[in-house]
């Protein structure tokens, strides 16, 4: 295993699944972990699985959609830990129907809102934050969703056109792969990569 004592780091979307499991593979690394989510009970389970395993965690209540919560997350990371070296943006969700025409139009504003926004507002306030302290690593979470599309195949059904396709979160990893490009670029440090998985 390798070793990040004395690295802080933000993941979103830790309250469960995979950002949970990020982060607690950080913390067995040694590294500070700032566990946000807008699920503060789940965040703070987490940070509490952290803690009881001798890391130094704190759960930050963050809905990935708010300006004001992300950049709070970033200043509450920073105050406590005096640098942020990495990130890992897993807060997603996916649209509750997969069927274009039964998708509510506040169902595809919320995924664009959460997928989309959020990675872009996690980044805008990461990166300087990271610069202050010598750079470091941001990963988006996105699916193969980008390059596959996201469906779901009726049993002897080969037709596209008879496929459910997420449109909306599709649209969100194909755009996660511009969005961090643009960043990487625009960070304009060698010693920052962003990168999308
Ligand atoms: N599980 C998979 O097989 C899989 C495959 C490909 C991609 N992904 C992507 O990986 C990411 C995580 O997937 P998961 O399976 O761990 O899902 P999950 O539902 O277990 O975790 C998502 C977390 O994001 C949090 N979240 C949702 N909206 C948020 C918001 N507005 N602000 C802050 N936090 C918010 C949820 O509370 C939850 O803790 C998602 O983006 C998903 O699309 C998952």
């Amino acid at each position: 295993m390798f070793n990040l004592k004395g690295k802080s780091f933000i993941v979103t979307g830790a309250a469960s699944g995979i950002g949970r499991a990020i982060a607690l593979v950080l913390g067995e690394a040694q590294a500070s972990v700032a566990v946000a989510d807008y699920d503060p009970g789940g965040a703070a389970d987490t940070a509490t699985m952290l803690n009881k395993s001798g890391a130094n965690a704190q759960a930050i209540k963050a809905d990935v959609r708010d300006e004001k919560d992300v950049k709070a997350m970033v200043d509450r990371a920073m105050a406590t830990y005096e640098r942020l070296d990495g990130a890992a943006n897993v807060a997603g969700i996916s649209t509750r129907s997969l069927k274009l025409c039964e998708l509510s139009l506040a169902d595809w504003r919320n995924c664009i809102a959460v997928n989309l926004t959020g990675a872009f507002l996690c980044l805008k306030y990461q990166i300087p934050a990271m610069l202050k302290t010598g750079g470091g690593s941001i990963v988006v979470v996105s699916s193969t969703a980008a390059t596959q599309g996201g469906c779901v195949r009726k049993r002897n059904t080969h037709v596209v056109l008879a496929m459910d396709i997420d449109l909306a979160y599709v649209l969100r990893e194909i755009w996660h792969a511009s969005l961090t490009k643009v960043f990487a670029k625009q960070a304009c440090c060698p010693a920052t990569a962003c990168r999308q998985i």
